[in-house]
């Protein structure tokens, strides 16, 4: 079968979805999505560009439901996880949010030990066996790439880490819970490029394990990680595709601007 005829196997899928923050003191509810209408592929890294306030902070957050736990506001649309709607009001947030892990831009290590800090969600989940906490420890630090760093120092405080390092310690501590897809906003922002090239090496590794859903201001890392990848502007996806497509041969005008460097 041609890879075009292959059904692609979508864990996400957003259809006509969009988000209109609540009204304040200053304005009206800002629409910070609109009628966004994409699909992630299994096994793969999907990468989102665009400028700054264009929306996609805000779609990652809907995605494990953290958006109504940070500013609430209204959605319209569909937003489905392995086929099921995310916003069912049946649906339980906390076990999506072990299915759909998130790493955030700037990472705190929590006050306590490196293991510690990597099991310190599946003890909350109720394991308490020191051959499978120590098991996951190895795991995920291979994962996140800085198993070879820390292998010998498991017990130091995790604040005694550098920024590149903590990053791929908050990266093995969303792996901890094992979710199946990972979303990741700017996660490099703030890191060296050495650090950056550890992160990006982590995430190709484990893609076909962990989707992954990366969201960079670096059209670059987009062009060098992502499988497909989205560009939104002002709340609204202005094309998707293959990421050598996108970035090659884009279909609108304010793509090859973007790309090129002449906005954003
Ligand atoms: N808590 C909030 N309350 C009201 N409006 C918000 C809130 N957070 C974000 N917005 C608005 O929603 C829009 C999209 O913001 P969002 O943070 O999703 O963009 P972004 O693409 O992630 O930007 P950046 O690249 O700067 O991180 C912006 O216009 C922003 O002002
Ligand atoms: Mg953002």
């Amino acid at each position: 079968m041609t890879p075009e005829a292959r059904p692609r196997d979508l864990i996400l899928e957003a259809t006509g979805l969009s988000f209109t923050y609540p009204p304040s003191a200053k304005g009206p509810g800002q629409k910070a999505l609109e009628g966004i209408t994409l699909g992630v592929e299994r096994g793969t890294i999907f990468g989102i560009i665009g400028p700054s306030r264009s929306g996609k902070s805000t779609f990652l957050r809907l995605i494990n439901r953290l958006q109504e736990v940070t500013a609430p506001g209204q959605v319209e649309g569909s937003l489905r996880f392995e086929g099921k709607e995310i916003f069912d009001p049946g649906r339980d947030p906390y076990q999506l949010r072990r299915e759909v892990g998130f790493c955030f831009d700037k990472p705190q290590a929590l006050d306590l030990s490196i293991a510690d800090n990597v099991t310190f969600g599946p003890r909350l989940a109720g394991v308490t066996s020191r051959g499978e906490l120590d098991a996951i420890v190895e795991e995920t630090l291979r994962a996140a790439n800085l198993w070879d760093e820390v292998k010998d120092r498991l017990s130091l405080n995790a604040n005694r880490l550098s920024g590149g390092q903590k990053q791929r310690l908050a990266l093995a501590r969303t792996l901890a819970l094992r979710p199946k897809l990972l979303l990741l906003d700017e996660p490099c922002s703030a890191l060296d490029p050495i650090s950056t090239a550890r992160i990006e090496e982590a995430l190709v590794a484990m893609k076909h394990r962990t989707t992954c859903i990366l969201v960079t201001n670096n059209t670059k890392q987009a062009a060098r990680l992502a499988d497909r990848t989205a560009f939104f502007l002002m709340a609204k996806l202005v094309e998707e595709g293959p990421t050598q497509q996108v970035f090659t041969n884009p279909v609108d005008d304010r793509t090859d601007d973007y790309i090129s460097g002449r906005f954003g």
